[in-house]
This record gives C-alpha cells, sequence and structure tokens, in this order.
C-alpha cells in the first residue's frame, strides 16, 4: 500500500524516471531552512564551500531532521520499499546571476554502487525556475548507464565536471519547477542538467540520496550510510551518528573522516583537489 505517492506517481517515477512536484515542507518551513543555512553562512563569511556542502546532515540537527522527514521518507519509501539508508546530501546554490550550471550527466556514473536503486530527492528552500536554473531531465533517459567525459570545466558544480558523452536530445527536457518546499524525486541514472542562474536571487536545493539497505559499494571499501527508515539486516555500509548539536566536534571529525573516504571513490583515478 503506498503511503504518499499515488499509483500514477509512481508508475510516472518508473517510466520517466523522475516525479514532481510533491509538497515536501510548508513554504514557512521552507524559509526556515532557508534562514538555517543562512545563520551558518553569515557566520562562516559567505556561502557554504567545500566539504560542509556535503553530507550536512551529520554535521548539522536541522539536516538530519530534514532526511529523517516523514513525508519525504512516506514518498521515497514508495518507490524503494521499507528499509531505507541516507547516503549522501548535498546542496545546490546558485548565486543571484551565478554562473555555476550543472552539466548532462547521470548521478551513477562515479558513485560506485551495485544496483541503480537510488532515489535523489531534491527539496527546494527557494522556488526553482527557469529563470534561476532549475534542473532539467529528459523522460525516459533512466533505462541505461552511457559513457561521460570528465571536464572540470570552471562554473561546473559536479564533482568532475563530467558530461554525457553523447548528443542529448534538448527538445524533449522538461523543466523541474518547484516551489520553495516542493521536492521532486529522480532516478540514479535520470540524464539531467541545470542552466545558470539568471534572476537576482540565490536558488537554494538540497538534494537527498536514498538506497534501500540491499545496495552495496563496489567501489571502495568503508562507504557509509545513516539507517533513516526501517532495519537493515545486510550492512553493507557502516551505520553513522547523527550530531547531537550542530557543528559539535565530534561530528564534525566523524564528517572529515567519511568526507576523505567519499573522495577517494568519487574522484578515483583523478588528481584534482576534492570538494573545491
Ligand atoms: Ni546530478
Amino acid at each position: 500500500m503506498l503511503k504518499r505517492l499515488s499509483p500514477a506517481a509512481v508508475e510516472a517515477y518508473h517510466g520517466d524516471g523522475f516525479y514532481f512536484p510533491v509538497r515536501a515542507l510548508s513554504a514557512d518551513e521552507a524559509r526556515g531552512y532557508r534562514r538555517s543555512l543562512e545563520a551558518v553562512e553569515a557566520a562562516q563569511g559567505g556561502p557554504l564551500r567545500g566539504e560542509l556542502r556535503h553530507k550536512g546532515h551529520l554535521v548539522f540537527t536541522w539536516l538530519d531532521a530534514l532526511v529523517r522527514h516523514p513525508v519525504i521518507l512516506d514518498a521515497v519509501e514508495d518507490i524503494l520499499g521499507p528499509n531505507i539508508l541516507c547516503w549522501s546530501s548535498s546542496f545546490f546554490l546558485k548565486e543571484a546571476r551565478d554562473p555555476a550550471y550543472v552539466s548532462w550527466h547521470q548521478d551513477a556514473t562515479y558513485w560506485g554502487l551495485s544496483e541503480p536503486d537510488v532515489v535523489t530527492a531534491w527539496v527546494a528552500f527557494t522556488d526553482a525556475t527557469v529563470e534561476n536554473g532549475a534542473m532539467r531531465m529528459v523522460p525516459g533517459t533512466h533505462r541505461e548507464q552511457v559513457v561521460h567525459r570528465d571536464t572540470f570545466a570552471t562554473h561546473n558544480l559536479l564533482t568532475r565536471g563530467q558530461e554525457v558523452a553523447k548528443v542529448v536530445d534538448e527538445a524533449r527536457a522538461v523543466d523541474i519547477v518547484l516551489m520553495a518546499g516542493e521536492m521532486s524525486l529522480h532516478h540514479v541514472l535520470m540524464f539531467h542538467s541545470s542552466p545558470p542562474n539568471r534572476s537576482h536571487d540565490r536558488r537554494i536545493g538540497f538534494a537527498i540520496r536514498y538506497l534501500p539497505t540491499r545496495v552495496r559499494q563496489v567501489a571502495g571499501s568503508g562507504d557509509s550510510a545513516l539507517l533513516v527508515r526501517g532495519i537493515d539486516t545486510y550492512r553493507h555500509f557502516e551505520a553513522e551518528v547523527p550530531p547531537a548539536r550542530d557543528l559539535e566536534p565530534e561530528a564534525l571529525a566523524r564528517h572529515a573522516a567519511i568526507m576523505k573516504r567519499q573522495a577517494e571513490v568519487l574522484y578515483r583515478g583523478t588528481s584534482v583537489e576534492p570538494f573545491r
């Protein structure tokens, strides 16, 4: 029995590789999340950078609450089943009139996971519009892994500036337009990209990567994840620990060690500095 999505929504997800919009937070809650992020940024003197943009749910209690949000997990459970790990999370920040963009890619390419049963819940802290660089997706492109090439292009937000090494049928692309507090769900093999932010306000998205517990990391050892629903009888991933309070030193030390291991997987075979 489905908990959050309609049968038509689940069918659309499997057929197209994505589904949106799903209301995850109220507009007020979304504003609260933006304020929490911006309080951290004010204390640190600028937009969130480097490792803290990733797996922030292991150092900030408010992001830990978000990756466990019952509405988000109910929707994810409708696709992945009841035993769910949060493997990662990342902020995708585009400042006003920011040249940052994301090239056409499939998330699965460098993640090293044993099967493509990974759902991304992309939660909009601000509206995501065509003008401010909302994601674009090509329906039905989630059925096979294709070859990518690394570009390490300057304004590309991806770890390697990787892009699909074939012509993408952009005429078929759908703009994933969201209101603040809504989310989209997409498959780990989905072709997606996003253009620069041409608006006068920043665009803030928080992408949460969920796996069913049966998935394994096959590209390296010692990967870890946070159990957010159900039980983990497989124990393929080391169990991560949520933060007791924001930026507590123990949580920061654990986070730094985890990011080091994750960089070994995501940047394998390259010589770039991770999470620049
Ligand atoms: Ni992506």
